[in-house]
């Protein structure tokens, strides 16, 4: 299997998009229409960007995207979240410096380097938003969030895209003798990450130290995750209205 093969053949993206997701919404010109440098993103993300991104439009979020490529991407995010947003981007390739200062700030190092990581959210003077496009590879996704997510505000979200990879063997999802039901494939890894939701109704040992009793939701959707962070409040219920 090669992701080749999900490549659009058609002509028109924005038909596509909004036949097949019916979505309408301010970011599909955007995405369709972009004239810039290469982006390239899945087409079931876009609505998923807007249903997830859409109330941080012109607040002052602090924006970090893991994977810089062509800078295509800061630009798509600039125009969507607007002028007040803190645009940042990282790669590894010291060739996507030549992107700083255009649509948002571009640092150059690695995803899986904790103190790089740490620099760059002070930098920003914290952070709101992750969206990590970057190597795919299951260590790095994980090394990333490890070192994020305890910085994410409360309200933010962590995004982690293209993890169809979880089933690659060349991004470390299945390579390992326990394959794809292994602890290091993401997406098996995040019923660890349920387990720690719901600790209250449980005895079992914390398993993702790295969210800190703060993960208020978790959103799974093709190849594409989105962690809520928030106060993790004491469940109560109760009853209302007549007897
Ligand atoms: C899929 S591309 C990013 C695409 C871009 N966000 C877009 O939407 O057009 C992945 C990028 O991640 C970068 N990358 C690979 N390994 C990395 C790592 N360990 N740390 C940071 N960036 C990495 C690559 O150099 C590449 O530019």
């Amino acid at each position: 299997m090669n992701v080749r093969e999900f490549k659009f053949t058609g002509t028109d993206v924005a038909a596509d998009i909004s036949e097949k997701y019916g979505y309408d919404g301010p970011l599909l010109p955007i995405y369709a229409g972009h004239e810039g440098a290469v982006v390239h993103k899945w087409h079931h993300y876009i609505p998923l960007y807007d249903r997830y991104l859409s109330r941080f439009c012109g607040q002052p979020v602090r924006f970090l995207e893991i994977g810089v490529f062509r800078g295509g991407s800061l630009e798509m995010w600039r125009e969507f979240l607007g002028p007040e947003a803190v645009l940042f981007g990282i790669d590894i390739d010291p060739d996507c410096a030549k992107f700083d200062g255009n649509a948002g700030q571009v640092r150059i190092g690695s995803q899986d380097d904790p103190a790089f990581l740490n620099r760059v959210i002070d930098e920003m003077g914290g952070i709101d938003v992750v969206l990590d496009d970057g190597s795919h590879r299951m260590e790095h996704i994980r090394a990333s969030l490890d070192t994020l997510f305890p910085r994410l505000s409360l309200g933010g979200i962590y995004v982690i895209e293209d993890l169809h990879t979880a089933y690659f063997r060349n991004y470390g999802g299945t390579w390992r003798e326990d394959g794809y039901r292994g602890k290091h494939n993401f997406l098996r890894g995040l019923t660890g990450m349920i387990d720690d939701m719901h600790h209250w109704y449980h005895d079992l040992p914390e398993q993702v130290p790295a969210l800190g009793g703060a993960l208020s939701g978790i959103h799974i959707h093709d190849s594409f995750v989105v962690l809520e962070k928030n106060v993790a409040h004491r469940p109560v219920h109760s009853r209302v209205g007549a007897p």
